[in-house]
């Protein structure tokens, strides 16, 4: 993590324990109950700025949230990494340094492997197929509820993060080939790392806020996200070529602090999981027109944008299916996902 956003996280975790302290002397004590008058704000750690769909949709999630159940529970979200990035937010939201939190797929694979199957190409056929299904109570429910005695962690939902693609510094990549000898950024998890090995290239885990940089100095040639990040996160300016490989569909999830969901009131907690429906809502509905909005501002920042052999590419992943759904737990879930599929 950079010294300035160390500072910053620090500065910020310091300020929510005065905060706390001052709730411990004050009257409630705990439960934020409908009636009372105590009021819980609590931390959302984000790893993307201001402008895209997740900050936008959690941003109008805590508004709700806050009049729905008259100022007793809020939501402060901290955009641009403030907070350190994914791997940390992990250890912080079970222990309640943080409330909650947004998470790729990848790093909860690091938890529990079932996590996994939401990462794996092929597996999804559409944005809407996966939505379907990351909302869908049966196919999700125990994985969602997984991590809930081990971790103190809650699965609330899940987001899209578009299909992913590959982008360089100095070329198109028509096939795998084109990507031979190329260090290529990944998330910190074992099945993005095989993926980056498996299409022949040279996988360099890390964490995404440093991503920009590490293009810009050269410690690694090209990176793989959907256009709105390429975009908000300006990697545009320093990788122009991107490839639409469209490899996998990529899942963020939201996570929350198990025991500060328990401490709703029945009605405080349904208007969370209404805020977070229309949130959910908000952020889909997003997702299509800032794709477009991405790729034009992206254009006209010196990017090309290049349809490719993405068969090529989905084909050299295949092999991934069987390398990675080793337990019967994966295969059910990934055999409930495909029943989903039309
Ligand atoms: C996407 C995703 C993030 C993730 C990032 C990454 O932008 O929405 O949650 O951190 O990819 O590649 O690290």
């Amino acid at each position: 993590m950079k010294i300035t956003r160390l500072l910053q996280a620090s500065a910020i975790i310091g300020v929510a324990a005065i905060t706390l302290a001052g709730c411990a002397g004050g009257s409630g004590g705990g439960d934020a109950t409908a009636g009372s008058t105590e009021s819980t704000t609590m931390k959302l750690a984000l790893n993307q700025t201001q402008e895209h769909p997740s900050f936008l949709a959690l941003e109008a999630f805590g508004e709700e949230l806050s009049e729905a159940t008259e100022g007793r529970w809020n939501i402060e979200v901290y955009p641009d990494s403030q907070l350190g990035d994914q791997a940390e937010y992990i250890q912080s939201v079970s222990d309640g340094v943080i409330d909650l939190a947004i998470v790729s797929a990848p790093q909860l694979e690091n938890v529990n492997d079932d996590f996994v199957v939401f990462s794996l190409p092929t597996v999804f056929d559409s944005i809407d197929h996966q939505m379907t299904v990351l909302g869908d109570d049966e196919v999700v429910g125990d994985v969602y509820a997984s991590l809930e005695e081990s971790n103190n962690i809650t699965v609330v939902g899940g987001l899209t993060q578009g299909a992913r693609s590959i982008y360089l510094k100095d070329r198109i990549a028509q096939t795998p080939d084109d990507l031979a000898g190329k260090k290529i950024r990944v998330q910190e998890s074992p099945v993005f790392i095989s993926m980056i090995n498996a299409l022949g290239a040279s996988p360099t885990p890390m964490a995404f806020s440093e991503v920009y940089t590490g293009l810009q100095s050269g410690v690694i040639d090209g990176a793989e996200n959907n256009e709105i990040s390429y975009f908000t996160q300006k990697h545009y300016e320093v990788a122009p070529f991107f490839s639409f490989t469209r490899h996998l569909i990529g899942a963020d999830f939201l996570i929350s602090n198990t025991d500060t969901l328990a401490k709703m009131s029945e009605a405080d907690r349904a208007a969370f999981d209404e805020g977070w429906a229309n949130a959910w809502q908000e952020h889909t509905d997003l997702w299509t027109t800032q794709t477009e909005e991405a790729i034009a501002g992206a254009e006209e920042g010196g990017a090309a944008f290049e349809e490719v052999d993405s068969e090529a590419f989905v084909e050299a992943l295949t092999p991934l299916l069987d390398e990675f759904i080793t337990t019967d737990s994966q295969q059910t879930l990934y055999d409930a996902i495909r029943a989903t599929a039309e």
